[in-house]
């Protein structure tokens, strides 16, 4: 694996077809898995470590957000990454004046709507990452479903020529969706988090079993994570999965799109349905065996 700091350097040393991973950092087995899948159908595998100061709000967490690349290499080279591209701001953003993407309205809902001005940043920072790389593949986790469904829209406003992989959510063995943010949660917040996902799985069952009232499944979540000490759901919600309309009755693709606040932590989940042979499916994501790497210390 080779350490490149420039766009010309990606390109010059891609060959065939490309494979884009984009990350924030802090790596785990959920950014390993999309780069297994980048290996497996790509020829160059390209992952990007750049903690995006433009999608963090005023009072959110770019100072202390986790970060250490020497621990992030290891994880990438063992991944089969061929090419970990850590540029400085001034790489992705030359100019001081960024032509702002215009963002469609579902962007503000639901995180749009808490987290204000954080999808305008990472559709700025996706755009020039793809611009710049201009991969055949990108590849992102299903768990940050409205990024997925903004960006989806932006490959398409925009015409770029990459095709977007979605890839299931992974998770620790108690259910917990893997996220370099569960670095904040300790303790009594850390068993407090996995609610979210216990109340998600209870959905998941009810639709499985034949429930399609979109109150009802948004219900099941309110219902588990009020049970549970420490945590606070912020929303439960049914919605289409590309433009994360409100569903009152589950129809595919769909989501039911969950957030916490568990301490200072905004944590979010989701279980995915898509239409298969015998009806509508569940995509609740992959559990591990053992606790992921962020659970080591
Ligand atoms: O999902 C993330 O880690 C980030 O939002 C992304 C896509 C790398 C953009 O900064």
């Amino acid at each position: 694996m080779k350490m490149v700091g420039t766009f010309a350097e990606v390109r010059d040393a891609a060959y065939g077809s490309v494979g884009f991973v984009p990350t924030m950092g802090y790596l785990h087995e959920g950014h390993v898995a999309l780069m297994l899948e980048a290996c497996r159908e790509c020829d160059t595998v390209v992952a990007s470590i750049f903690v995006n100061a433009l999608q963090f709000g005023p009072g959110e967490d770019l100072a202390t957000y986790p970060r250490d690349l020497d621990r992030d290499s290891q994880l990438a080279k063992r991944a089969g990454v061929d090419l970990l591209f850590v540029p400085d701001r001034d790489e992705v953003y030359p100019d001081d004046e960024i032509a702002a993407v215009e963002l469609p309205d579902f962007a503000g809902r639901l995180e749009g709507e808490r987290r204000p001005g954080h999808f305008q940043g990472v559709a700025t920072v996706v755009e020039l990452l793809l611009t710049g790389i201009d991969p055949d593949r990108a590849y992102f986790g299903l768990k940050d479903a409205q990024q997925l469904a903004l960006v989806n829209w932006l490959v398409g406003a925009r015409r770029l020529s990459t095709t977007i992989v979605p890839v299931s959510t992974r998770r620790e063995p108690d259910g917990l969706a893997l996220s370099s943010r569960n670095r904040y949660l300790k303790g009594e917040s850390r068993v407090a988090a996995s609610a979210l996902s216990r109340g998600l799985f209870q959905a998941a069952d009810a639709v499985e079993a034949g429930e399609a009232d979109g109150p009802t499944l948004e219900g099941i979540v309110s219902a588990v994570v009020a049970d549970a000490a420490g945590i606070e759901l912020d929303y439960a919600a049914l919605v289409t999965s590309d433009r994360f309309e409100p569903l009152e009755k589950l129809e595919a693709p769909a989501v039911l799109a969950v957030a916490a606040n568990v301490s200072e932590t905004h944590l979010i989940d989701n279980v995915a349905f898509f239409r298969g042979e015998d009806g509508i499916e569940v995509d609740r994501g992959v559990v591990l065996e053992r606790p992921s790497v962020l659970e080591e210390n």
